[in-house]
């Protein structure tokens, strides 16, 4: 498996442009397939996730074509496919294909999404809110749904899921009648979803709430949208550039979405500037310790960040409880770190950092797209070389970090 090669100790400089969101292309990905005609993703990433996505909408009957960075979905023609094990085991954002092949074929079957390396990801919420628009279900490792006919109806989500709440606007947007989704997730991801289908012709309200209502049956067109910026890959620059040192720029960015990561890395010491160009993040001196972090839904501290603080943590003066409340095994990272010196233990669903006056190079594992980045920004700080395994796993969500961490001045090799 191929890995990468740091070499820590160089600081951070000059400018980066921050690559299209991961988790808002997917969802829209998937509602492109209820849109007839050619809809064109404009800043799409070139990633893997993106990839299968792509690979699984052409299943599906539509055309998925690349135009430089602009992503082309034309979806006139589209047939309820039969999605293969391999193909949802790529990517769990494949179970958003339910409520979109629901809305556009009335029916759908598709292995059942498995769990990853972060949890068991069951998907009884995502059922739960299909069911409730009128879908039937048969079990087993294959998931037949069909739905004659969706009609509008009450929607409560014992859990603010944004797959859940996803899969839900999806299918109502083709429901007959009003849909109501309560305790519906609030993140960014979310919002861009309602605000794709609201431009294709749907109708949303209450989008950036936790109550969204779904007036379905408006007819669709395909559109034209750009990719919002990921707010997790600004997340995890942020983190190198407060690891490594340095002070860059980055462009491309939505502040308001990380104001549950600018404020503790502020609160830590970091020196963090909206300014129009962009986000100004520059590194002072070391880290004070985080004291305590949650992660929680949003507006919350982000799950996805969570192993990037917990890389930040590890270096900085004092200690730092980390408890991680999304994803029940999510802490894989933990045995990596210590193998360069961090000194973490774990209780009761929380990481317990004490920073440390430095961290080694060493060869480490990753097993998850988050757990891999935080391996990075570890690295980037550390003393002497760091192999990382898995590069997989970061070309999940990553475009190209080799390429953008070099172009600071960082020593990374892809090999
Ligand atoms: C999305 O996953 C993101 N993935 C995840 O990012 C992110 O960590 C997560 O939201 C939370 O923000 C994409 O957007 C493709 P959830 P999703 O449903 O929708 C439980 C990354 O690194 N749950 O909000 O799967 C679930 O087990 C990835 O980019 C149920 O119990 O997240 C978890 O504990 C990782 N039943 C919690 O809810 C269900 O039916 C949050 O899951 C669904 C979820």
């Amino acid at each position: 498996m191929a890995s990468l090669t740091i070499i820590g100790g160089n600081q951070l400089y000059g400018k980066l442009r921050v690559q299209g969101s991961k988790n808002a292309v997917l969802p829209m990905m998937a509602a492109a397939l209820l849109l007839p005609g050619e809809t064109r993703l404009f800043g799409c990433p070139h990633i893997s996730d993106v990839e299968a996505m792509a690979e699984l909408v052409r299943t599906c009957g539509a055309k998925a074509v690349w135009q430089e960075s602009v992503l082309c979905i034309d979806a006139s023609m589209v047939v309820a496919g039969k999605i293969p094990a391999e193909c949802t085991e790529k990517t769990r954002a494949c179970v958003l294909l339910l409520g979109a092949l629901l809305a556009r074929c009335g029916q759908v079957t598709m292995a059942k999404p498995g769990g990853c390396a972060i949890g068991e990801r069951p998907v009884d919420l995502h059922l739960y809110a299909l069911k409730q628009l009128g879908a039937k279900m048969e079990g087993g490792e294959m998931l037949c749904c069909e739905a004659g006919h969706l009609t509008g109806n009450e929607i409560l989500l014992k859990f603010p899921s944004v797959g859940a709440t996803q899969n839900a606007v999806l299918a109502a947007v083709a429901a007959s009648g009003i849909t109501r989704i309560h305790n519906a997730a609030m993140e960014p991801e979310v919002e861009w979803l309602c605000r794709f289908l609201n431009k294709a012709g749907a109708r949303i309200s209450g989008i950036g709430t936790m109550h969204l209502e779904i007036e379905g049956g408006a007819p669709l067109h395909a559109i034209d949208f750009d990719v919002p910026s990921d707010r997790i890959v600004t997340g995890t620059y942020l983190a190198a550039v407060l690891s490594a040192g340095g002070e860059v720029l980055l462009q491309h960015v939505c502040p308001k979405e990380l104001r549950a990561v600018s404020e503790p890395l502020i609160a830590a010491g970091g020196i963090l500037r909206e300014t129009k160009e962009g986000f100004l993040v520059k590194k002072q001196k070391r880290l004070r310790a985080f004291d305590y972090l949650s992660t929680a839904p949003y507006p919350g501290f982000p799950t996805d960040m969570q192993s990037q603080f917990l890389a930040l943590a590890a270096l900085a003066d004092g200690t730092t409880v980390l408890e991680e409340k999304i994803f029940e095994a999510r802490f894989h990272i933990v045995e990596e770190l210590k193998k360069m010196g961090a000194d973490i233990f774990l209780e009761d669903g929380c990481a317990i950092v004490n920073g440390v006056g430095k961290l080694c190079g060493s060869d480490v594992t990753a097993l998850d797209l988050r757990g891999a980045a935080a391996l990075v920004v570890a690295a980037l700080a550390a003393e002497g070389t760091t192999s990382i395994e898995g590069v997989k796993y970061i070309q999940r969500g990553y475009e190209n970090i080799v390429r953008d961490l070099s172009q600071l001045g960082a020593d990374i090799q892809i090999g």
